[in-house]
């Protein structure tokens, strides 16, 4: 049955760095081709930014992007969460940095770590808060700068990730649009997958551990193709399922954008044809929490979603965690 949502997205707004990174130029930094990247992930290109570039300016741009789409001003916001893995410092929270840049002085303001669930996970509390304890206006972001921590000498992950952020700005909902569902998931058993275990607790960044790139992303490439795609058809099925939705009653579907092979096995499952599943991993690559976050907005503003549309969306990231929701714009 549909739920009746709390919380309805009242603006969206995204920030993308202007520099281009193309497969091409990888070829001259590793040993990888155009074709062997489009083949195996669909991406042929991902934007990077410039050094001196912090994650909060790259949210704060895309907050101000969604704020003004809301018509709502930075006071006016009584809750911000951000869902990252590579924020500013470790602490504090870069949600406290992206409010002061606002001026959102009236906020609480924290961090969400659930690497590419992170925007759904943090949507998702954002909309129980506002249910549950009288939060009224909220911004939800999703950003990243993984090339932060990709070993340009592994030609495995670094021609994986872009940079990037998304956000949306929450309201009540009014005429039953909003969110509908959300169903969230994890798997701490396979943690080791997909990782980075360097800069924390367990290895310092000492020297050794620095020299040892531990503190670049590791992962074990084939395994999290395949939970990936079990992981989020399972959580395609069971939000559809718990929101008495079919899936051919969604206008469009906005998957996590790591990778097209995945994309394209999700959407076949629920017979979903290629113009109503959104891709823009050809252009960004893998945005982790922001990929959701961005394609929402450019689905928006290029008229893909209009008022009282029924959107799906799936993730799944390190943790493993996964998250699926269903939205009525
Ligand atoms: O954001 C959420 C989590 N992330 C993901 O969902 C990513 C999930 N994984 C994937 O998308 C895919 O596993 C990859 C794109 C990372 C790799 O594709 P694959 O089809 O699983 O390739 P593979 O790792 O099995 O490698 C096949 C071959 C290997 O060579 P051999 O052993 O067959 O001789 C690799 O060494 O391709 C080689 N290879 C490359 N060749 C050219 C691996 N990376 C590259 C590369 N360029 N960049």
């Amino acid at each position: 049955m549909l739920n009746t949502p709390h919380a309805m997205i009242l603006g969206t707004g995204r920030c993308v760095p202007e520099k281009v990174l193309t497969n091409s130029d990888l070829e001259k930094i590793v040993d990888t081709s155009d074709h062997w990247i489009i083949a195996r992930t669909g991406i042929r290109e991902r934007r990077i930014v410039e050094p001196g570039t912090s994650l909060s300016d790259l949210a704060s741009a895309a907050a101000v992007n969604a704020l003004d789409d809301a018509g709502v001003k930075a006071e006016e916001i009584d809750l911000i969460i951000l869902g990252t893995v590579t924020g500013d410092m470790k602490f504090p929270a870069t949600a406290c940095m992206i409010q002061d840049k606002l001026g959102a002085r009236n906020a609480v303001a924290f961090d969400v770590s659930a690497a590419c669930s992170g925007f759904l996970f943090s949507l998702r509390i954002a909309s129980a808060m506002m249910a549950a304890a009288g939060y009224r206006r909220a911004l939800v972001i999703g950003a990243e700068i993984l090339t932060s921590m990709v070993n340009w000498q592994d030609r495995d992950t670094c021609v994986l990730f872009g940079d990037g952020a998304g956000a949306v700005v929450l309201g009540p909902s009014v005429d039953n649009r909003g969110i509908i569902h959300c169903c969230l998931g994890s798997d701490g058993s396979c943690a080791k997958l997909l990782y980075n275990p360097g800069c924390g607790s367990i290895n310092p960044p000492t020297p050794e551990n620095a020299a040892a790139q531990l503190h670049t992303i590791h992962m074990a490439g084939k395994e999290v193709f395949r939970h990936a795609v079990t992981a989020m058809t399972n959580a395609m099925q069971q939000v559809l399922q718990e929101a008495g939705i079919a899936p051919d009653q969604l206008h469009l579907l906005i998957p996590h954008q790591a990778n097209l092979r995945i994309i394209e096995a999700v959407a076949k499952r629920f017979d979903i044809p290629a113009e109503k599943v959104y891709v823009n991993v050809d252009r960004l690559g893998n945005t982790s929490s922001a990929s959701i976050p961005i394609a929402i907005d450019e689905a928006r503003r290029s008229g893909k979603i209009a008022p009282g549309n029924l959107v799906g969306m799936v993730t799944f990231g390190a943790g493993l965690t996964w998250a699926s929701s269903v939205i009525r714009f």
